[in-house]
């Protein structure tokens, strides 16, 4: 990791097991830290995703990672998930990983199954609190069952050689830093045209769907506020909530 990044973080742990390290985190920021850090497990207990969902986490050398970082109140982090999904993209893509695609809002699939979940929480306290979770599949468990409702894949499974963990989650701290400054500075605009050239639903039909309604749309990409976009009954909408479930229709 560069000597900049190392200056950025007050602190990086790694841990053996933990229920979660978005979770300890939180925890981490009650206890008085204010200043950006991140953590890392080997395995978690309750890992967990977004609406809800469970994220298995087991000790098999997966990637889980925790950023916490303070915006300013001038800087509400809307949209960050565009900044952060594009960056975890294109750091596996030095990795030599390709053929990666992100779903709205942030879910990174490989051939249209997913291999990274991103998720990011918010807390407002005079500025944005917030922790950015980060769980990339080196390998999956026979048994696991992460998304129900979604196909899911591993580096093991899509790379002849897998990458070196360490080397990879060193990497991605750097660049998630550095997206997370270019973020405040600018906003979405450095990413606008990464997503573009990565969004898999862009002009598909989609399924959007919350506890409470579904209906079909077609996707038409993201806003500069990193909105989802679509055409419904020959309207063009947006979406912000990340709420929602998107889904290509068959
Ligand atoms: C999703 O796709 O639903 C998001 C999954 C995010 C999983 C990561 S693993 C590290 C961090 N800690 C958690 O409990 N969740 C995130």
């Amino acid at each position: 990791m560069s000597a900049s990044a190392r200056q950025t973080l007050s602190r990086i742990e790694t841990l053996a097991s933990v229920n979660s390290t978005n979770d300890h985190a939180w925890q981490l920021l009650t206890d008085g830290n204010k200043s950006p850090f991140v953590c890392l497990a080997e395995q978690q207990t309750s890992g967990r995703g977004r609406r809800g969902k469970q994220w298995q986490s087991p000790a098999m050398g997966n990637l889980y990672l925790s950023l916490f970082w303070p915006f300013a109140a001038n800087c509400p982090p809307r949209g960050l998930s565009i900044a952060i999904g594009v960056t975890l993209v294109e750091t596996l893509n030095t990795f030599g990983i390709n053929n990666l695609q992100l779903k709205w809002p942030n879910d990174v699939l490989c051939k249209g199954h997913k291999l990274a979940g991103i998720l990011i929480e918010s807390r407002y306290n005079g500025g944005y609190n917030t922790v950015i979770g980060v769980g990339l599949n080196f390998r999956l468990s026979p048994d696991l069952q992460q998304i129900v409702d979604q196909p899911v894949t591993s580096l093991e499974q899509q790379c002849s050689q897998l990458p070196c963990r360490n080397q990879l989650a060193g990497q991605l701290i750097e660049n998630l830093i550095e997206a997370v400054e270019k973020f405040q500075c600018n906003g979405l605009n450095d990413f606008l045209q990464s997503w573009h050239s990565m969004d898999l639903l862009f002009g598909h039909p989609v399924e959007i769907s919350n506890d409470a309604e579904t209906f079909s749309a077609i996707a038409q990409g993201i806003n500069a506020n990193g909105e989802l976009q679509y055409l419904y009954k020959g309207q063009l909408m947006s979406l912000s909530s990340s709420h929602y479930s998107i889904r290509l229709s068959l």
